[in-house]
């Protein structure tokens, strides 16, 4: 009889495992430290909405004033300070990682960090990696030239391969300008791209593009910062600026658009913005 009552728990106890474990042929992945799908959910649904519970992780791109820079060894800027108070409407740390620019969706996607924000643009292609949350800014791509420059309206800039235009790499003045002359762009071989958007200015200034594209806020900070430049009077693209979140991170978007909307409507977002853009 013993002997049949312990079969029998084998039995029972193997079917357990076999219940934890999945018990299909691909033994690798089946033990009982894997974490099922379940796991996976009810981590989703109960756990942090961030990777560090308690820490909001922001990348950025720290090279596009009045957005996001760094000064005395500090970051600074409109997203800095709107990240900021997001942060504390959700009882977080804020923390800033500044990476190239072009890092900053695929590092979203992939959890590497919680939300990107850096005057990012809402595109299609990115919407196909990443989530955005609602806009907080309107952003404007202009054309900085040199002030004795021929080029005096966007009706001079050429895609014969007689003129070069500076861009930051992977920014949209890049993708569009980089597009097809048919779409818009003046073709790829006439784009130079640089790292950042200052390097892009000091290119112009350099004589080795005609042109630089790029928003309109960090074009007024570049002209202003170096003298015998000017921007163009007119509007090369017009674009909204969001968040970035990862696909799967609904909690974090729905918090941080509620954020939003709280700091739209009690004037933080227009105080901030105030205190780096003057208003025309
Ligand atoms: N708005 C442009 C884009 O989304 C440029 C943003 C560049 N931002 C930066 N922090 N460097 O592509």
């Amino acid at each position: 009889m013993k002997k049949v009552i312990s079969v029998l728990m084998a039995v029972a106890m193997l079917f357990s495992v076999c219940m934890l474990a999945g018990c299909t042929d691909n033994t690798t992945n089946n033990n009982e430290e894997t974490s099922t799908d379940e796991d996976v959910s009810l981590t989703a649904t109960s756990g942090s909405m961030t990777a560090t519970e308690g820490v909001l992780v922001m990348a950025t791109n720290a090279a596009f004033p009045p957005y996001e820079y760094v000064e005395g060894g500090e970051f600074a800027g409109i997203d800095v300070e709107i990240a900021g108070e997001i942060a504390k409407k959700l009882n977080m740390k804020l923390e800033i990682k500044d990476i190239e620019f072009g890092s900053i969706v695929g590092g979203v996607q992939t959890g590497k960090f919680d939300m990107g924000m850096a005057g990012m643009t809402v595109t299609d292609e990115r919407l196909e990696s990443v989530n955005f949350s609602t806009s907080y800014a309107t952003g404007i791509q202009v054309v900085i030239v040199a002030e004795d420059s021929a080029i005096t309206s966007l009706d001079d800039l050429k895609a014969d391969g007689s003129m070069k235009y500076g861009v930051q790499q992977d920014t949209t003045g890049d993708i569009y300008a980089s597009d097809t002359v048919e779409k818009g762009g003046y073709g790829e071989d006439n784009v130079i791209r640089y790292k950042t958007g200052a390097d892009a200015v000091q290119a112009l200034i350099a004589g080795k593009v005609d042109a630089v594209i790029i928003d309109n806020e960090p074009a007024k900070s570049f002209v202003a910062a170096n003298s015998g430049l000017k921007i163009l009077d007119a509007e090369w693209a017009v674009e909204d600026y969001a968040i970035c979140i990862a696909k799967e991170n609904s909690k974090l978007l729905d918090a941080v658009n509620n954020a939003l909307a709280d700091l739209k409507a009690d004037g933080t977002i227009d105080k901030i913005v105030a205190k780096y853009i003057s208003a025309e």
